[in-house]
This record gives C-alpha cells, sequence and structure tokens, in this order.
C-alpha cells in the first residue's frame, strides 16, 4: 500500500511515520503540510527520528497525493475540504482524523466518498471503539436497573472537558438510553440520584495520557469498564488500520466500527 499524509510534520504525522515502518508492505509516498510549516522541505525520516526516508514534506498537495493508494490527514479543519476534493479527483482513499470539522469539509468528504471510499473518525483508538460496543452491549443485557457514570481522567496541561473519548461513551450510553440526561458534575443539594441521569466527571493531574472508565451500578454489583491509554500511538496504529482496511474498498463512507469487522 502506497500512503500519502496530510499534515505529515504535525505529532499525529509523525507518530505514524514512526508506526508505518513496523507494517508490511507500506511505502510513504508523499507527506503534504502548510506553507507556513517551519519544517517545510524536510526529510520526513528525519523529522521522525527514523533517518533519511527520501520523502520530503512540501506544501503542493497534488503532488504529494501522486500515485498514493490512501491519504491519512491529521491536520486542520480548514484543509480538509480541499484535500477530500484533490484526494477524490486523483481516485485516492481518505481517512480523516482532523478533529471539530466544519460543514464545508464535512460536506466535501461527503461528496469525495461517492467516488473514493472515505472514513472519517474524531476518535481512531480501536480499543475506545471496543469500549464503546462493550458499554452499548453490556446495557442491552442488563436492561433498566443499572445506573450508568463516566469519568475520564487526564493530564494537568488538558485544557478542554469533557473529553472527545468521553463524548464518545455518551454517544454510546444515548443508542442505548436515548432519553438520559446528562449532568456534569454534582455539587450541594442535589437530592437523590434519578434514574435519567447520566454523570460526566472529568479528573485532572500529573501527566496521565487518558484513562476512562463507564460505571455500570447496580443493587449488589457494579461493572467497570475501562480504557486506559498507555502512550499517544493509540490513533496512529487505529489511523494505520483504517488506511489498510480502505485500500482497494469501494467508495462509500467508513467507520471505526468496520475496520474491526
Ligand atoms: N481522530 C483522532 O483520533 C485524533 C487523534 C489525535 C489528534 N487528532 C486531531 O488531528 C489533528 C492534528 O493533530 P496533531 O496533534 O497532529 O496536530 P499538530 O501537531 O498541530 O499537526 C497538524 C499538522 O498539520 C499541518 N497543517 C496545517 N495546515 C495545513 C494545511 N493547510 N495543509 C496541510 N497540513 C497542514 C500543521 O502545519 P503547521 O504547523 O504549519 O500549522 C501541522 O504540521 C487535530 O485536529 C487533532 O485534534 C485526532
Amino acid at each position: 500500500m502506497k500512503l500519502a499524509l496530510h499534515g505529515a510534520s504535525g505529532r499525529m504525522g509523525l507518530s505514524i511515520t514512526r508506526l508505518a515502518q513496523h507494517v508490511p508492505d507500506l511505502e510513504i509516498v508523499g507527506a503534504a503540510t502548510s506553507s507556513a510549516d517551519p519544517l517545510l522541505g524536510r526529510d520526513l525520516g528525519e523529522l521522525a527520528g527514523l533517518g533519511t526516508l527520501g520523502v520530503v514534506t512540501s506544501p503542493d498537495l497534488a503532488s504529494s497525493l501522486l500515485g498514493a493508494d490512501v491519504v491519512i490527514d491529521f491536520s486542520t479543519a480548514s484543509a480538509v475540504a480541499s484535500l477530500a476534493q484533490l484526494a477524490a479527483r486523483q481516485g485516492i482513499a481518505i481517512v480523516c482524523g482532523t478533529s471539530n470539522l466544519d460543514a464545508a469539509a464535512k460536506r466535501a468528504l461527503d461528496k469525495a466518498s461517492e467516488v473514493v471510499p472515505v472514513l472519517q473518525s474524531g476518535n481512531m483508538s480501536l480499543g475506545v471503539q471496543v469500549l464503546a460496543e462493550a458499554v452499548e452491549h453490556a446495557l442491552r443485557r442488563l436492561g433498566l436497573g443499572y445506573d450508568v457514570e463516566i469519568v475520564e481522567l487526564h493530564h494537568r496541561k488538558k485544557i478542554d472537558a469533557p473529553s472527545g473519548t468521553a463524548a464518545r461513551l455518551v454517544e454510546a450510553v444515548k443508542k442505548v438510553r436515548p432519553t438520559v440526561r446528562e449532568l456534569r458534575g454534582r455539587d450541594g443539594e442535589v437530592g437523590a440520584r434519578t434514574d435519567d441521569e447520566l454523570g460526566v466527571f472529568g479528573v485532572r493531574g500529573g501527566d496521565v495520557i487518558g484513562d476512562h472508565t463507564v460505571y455500570l451500578l447496580g443493587d449488589g454489583e457494579r461493572l467497570e469498564l475501562t480504557h486506559r491509554a498507555s502512550n499517544r500511538d493509540l490513533f496512529a496504529h487505529g489511523a494505520l488500520r483504517a488506511a489498510q482496511f480502505l485500500a482497494g474498498k469501494p467508495p462509500g463512507r467508513y467507520a471505526i466500527a468496520d475496520v474491526l469487522g
């Protein structure tokens, strides 16, 4: 598989570059970045600490995509629409991990999916996907009578809450219990817990990369379903699995759940 990276010199681009070295039959053929990138014109392998790879970071998106089967995008929301248009024109599958996409980017990905396969996900972790599926499964099996609460734990520098992963887990709960009321913290005389509450709590401190636990609290027992990130490669790993899955697929929209089969 021939792979191009969009946002190649960013944290995710370099993490994918490093992990890609361990994927058999995968070659990085293009490394697109912004024209303002101070790391422009640099060898991608050297930026990733791997030694020379012979692929240079370039602001020329069309030529960076040349010859690729799949492009993995971790760039910035405003750059996604033009990537989607060009990749579609060149017949290249798209894995898009960039967060906070605007309406133009979403429309462009939809349009591209008419001619090439497109997988877009705000959370590329395979483990988080399985956790979300496990939560849905457990709630369906248990039925009512189990209260659900979510606790997410992150490093002290994280500036937003709840995390995107917690939001993904809320989505999973709402699939089974569409009427739950999300409650972000409790303080003071809040009264006894009602059946439709879904507590979501953020804990911050130290250098924790990201832990998420979904509690299913019943009478006489509780389940604790937990995902712990041990390093930031989890998203790069998922994106590479997604790219391998997408290569050669018919046009259309795909999700991380499809990658897991
Ligand atoms: N889906 C997931 O699982 C997941 C996981 C992690 C991160 N993300 C998201 O992925 C995105 C990138 O994350 P990151 O941590 O890698 O950020 P980052 O380190 O800031 O990297 C982004 C890269 O994209 C480049 N870029 C900016 N504009 C561009 C353009 N027009 N064309 C091509 N490249 C451009 C940036 O260059 P400059 O330095 O010149 O701006 C930078 O090198 C963010 O939206 C982040 O939230 C998603």
